[in-house]
């Protein structure tokens, strides 16, 4: 069996447990666990607000369109982002008809604050800050600048469900506009694919609820609770169907039991790794602030020859990945092309380990000493 680079563990029983109530009642869809599962992330982060999601990806357009609304942006209006995600960060700018203006990473792979500053143009309405596999990065430096020109800021928090400073999860800091976490299938807080999105004013959170409904102004869950069913709503808005449901909502109130203790299990490994690469030259660790209580979702290596390194390990049957290419690279982004000299030089050589609960003390010194063995 190769060893896989990411693989999500399910706590089966209990999951089953939560997703027979849902069938039991009869209550599938919108509410009921979903209801439950915001309560719970509310209680777990600290989040005044939190709307549960079918995707991280859906929470981070509605975070743009929001603040889009709300502040009367214009079409071609600028937000800056990184060039090291997943493509939905800065897709979510684009479906809203705005566009990606990209920073530079610093050495967390998260944005740097100075090139982010240096971005900043008279149409720069927001900035992107993505918690680049649960690390903060330079989070505080970028709320300071955000403030300081008065723009808005937005967390993709899609890596950092677990992630804390000083026992407090940083997407509820003073400064961010909202949090967008995701429970996609290999994250730390695994489902099928859901998400989440914690506001930090009730208009926007509100606004949510509609614009994730279809534009509907009341719930179907809200108003079977009302005693009769009250069939009579009002559409407000041409909105999405983003709600997430109650059988993806009860896996994640499974996972989420588990969530800290697991990612105490990745850090026990990152501890193993950074031991096992420190005394490889030819190897650079990309570091974390405030690394004990950051939710690792992923770890990467700086490597002199990634493809090789890929086929090498794979012939000793250790999957490993790449995230992320540099997404100016992308013809969709080509445009930026040039524009994040360190950040395309990083993404040619990065290369992710395999981390999470399934691998053995034994697997990872194996996989310590195979890359040491070939990277020399
Ligand atoms: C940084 C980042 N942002 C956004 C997303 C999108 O998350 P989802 O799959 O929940 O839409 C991902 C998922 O891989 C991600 O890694």
């Amino acid at each position: 069996m190769k060893i896989q680079v990411l693989k999500p563990k399910f706590h089966v029983e209990e999951c089953l447990d939560q997703v027979r109530e849902c069938l039991e009642k009869g209550w599938t869809g919108m509410g009921f666990k979903t209801v439950e599962f915001e309560e719970a992330w509310k209680k777990y982060t600290g989040h005044k607000f939190a709307y549960y999601l079918n995707s991280n990806t859906v929470g981070l357009h509605l975070a743009v369109k929001i603040l889009k609304m709300s502040n009367g942006w214009n079409d071609g209006d600028e937000i800056i982002s990184t060039p090291i995600t997943f493509v939905s960060t800065n897709h979510a700018i684009m479906y809203e008809n705005l566009k990606p203006i990209f920073a530079d990473v610093d050495e967390y792979l998260c944005l740097d604050p100075v090139d982010m500053e240096k971005k900043i143009s008279k149409k720069t309405k927001a900035v992107i800050f993505v918690g680049y596999g649960g690390r903060v990065g330079q989070l505080d430096k970028i709320i300071a600048i955000c403030k300081k020109h008065n723009l808005k800021l937005i967390l993709d928090a899609a890596h950092m469900s677990g992630t804390k400073v000083n026992g407090v999860c940083p997407g509820t800091w003073e400064g961010i506009d909202v949090s967008v976490y995701s429970y996609q299938a290999v994250k730390n807080l695994a489902t099928g694919d859901s998400g989440c999105i914690c506001w930090a004013d009730e208009a926007s959170h509100n606004l949510t609820k509609m614009l994730a409904w279809c534009g509907i102004n009341k719930d179907t869950y809200a108003r079977s609770n009302k005693g009769t069913y009250a069939w009579k709503y009002d559409v407000d808005y041409v909105g999405y169907k983003y709600n997430g449901n109650a059988i993806m909502a009860a896996i994640a109130l499974t996972q989420l039991k588990y969530l800290d203790e697991e990612n105490e299990r990745r850090r026990e490994i990152v501890q193993m790794y950074n031991e096992g690469f420190k005394n490889n030259s030819l190897i650079k660790i990309i570091p974390a602030p405030f690394a004990d209580e950051c939710s690792y979702h992923l770890y990467e290596l700086v490597v002199p020859d990634r493809e090789a390194l890929l086929d090498f390990l794979s012939s000793n049957d250790i999957n490993c990945g790449v995230h992320y290419r540099d997404n100016t690279e992308y013809s969709v982004y080509k445009y930026g092309n040039g524009t994040c000299p360190k950040a395309h030089e990083i993404s040619q050589h990065l290369i992710t380990m395999p981390l999470h609960m399934w691998l053995t003390n034994d697997e990872v010194r194996l996989i310590i000493q195979k890359v040491n063995e070939f990277v020399k």
